[in-house]
């Protein structure tokens, strides 16, 4: 379980909180969903498609402003952590994104097409999740405490106000 930090300088748990919300959205919305139903799988997929670039949003946000920023710190301090540098590394949400916009070609197939497009469609979902929900808890569980290790309050204080801050604007 994550230790728990001051709202004011915990800058995951927010953004975090709407991430896990999207994903019990989509988890629910895939399994429910009949592909044969064309309107339906295009409105399962705009919304997945939103989804992505919220999620790429998020981790756009915490590469500049938090992780660039624990990385300069740690790098003056002369400490080297390959999960600081590793933290967003693979192209998860990128290949994602591109299965979802392959989905409106499958739109115009065939029924029983569309209806595997949507079982690969569930299946890569749910792989997703499960890499997706632990690397939060790191973030929240790793990265958090070494931000409280190395910056001051104030410091994290101004860096949540501006992460959120980014997240309302996406
Ligand atoms: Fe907060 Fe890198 O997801």
């Amino acid at each position: 379980m994550a230790p728990n930090y001051p709202d004011e300088v915990d800058v995951f748990s927010v953004p975090h909180s709407r991430m896990k919300q999207l994903v019990h959205k989509y988890l629910d919305m895939v399994t429910s969903t009949n592909f044969s139903d064309v309107g339906r799988m295009a409105c399962v997929l705009e919304k997945l498609c939103h989804t992505f670039n919220v999620f790429k949003a998020h981790e756009q946000i915490e590469n500049r402003f938090i992780m660039r920023r624990l990385k300069e710190k740690l790098l003056s301090l002369d400490i080297t952590d390959a999960a600081v540098c590793n933290c967003h590394s693979d192209n998860r949400l990128t290949e994602m994104l591109s299965l979802v916009l392959e989905g409106y070609r499958w739109t115009q197939r065939s029924k029983s097409e569309r209806i595997k497009y949507g079982m690969r469609l569930r299946h890569a979902l749910e792989d997703f999740t499960k890499d997706f929900i632990p690397h939060m808890k790191e973030e929240e569980e790793v990265f958090q405490p070494m931000l409280v290790e190395y910056f001051t309050y104030d410091e994290l204080k101004q860096l949540k106000a501006k992460v959120i801050q980014q997240h309302q604007e996406k």
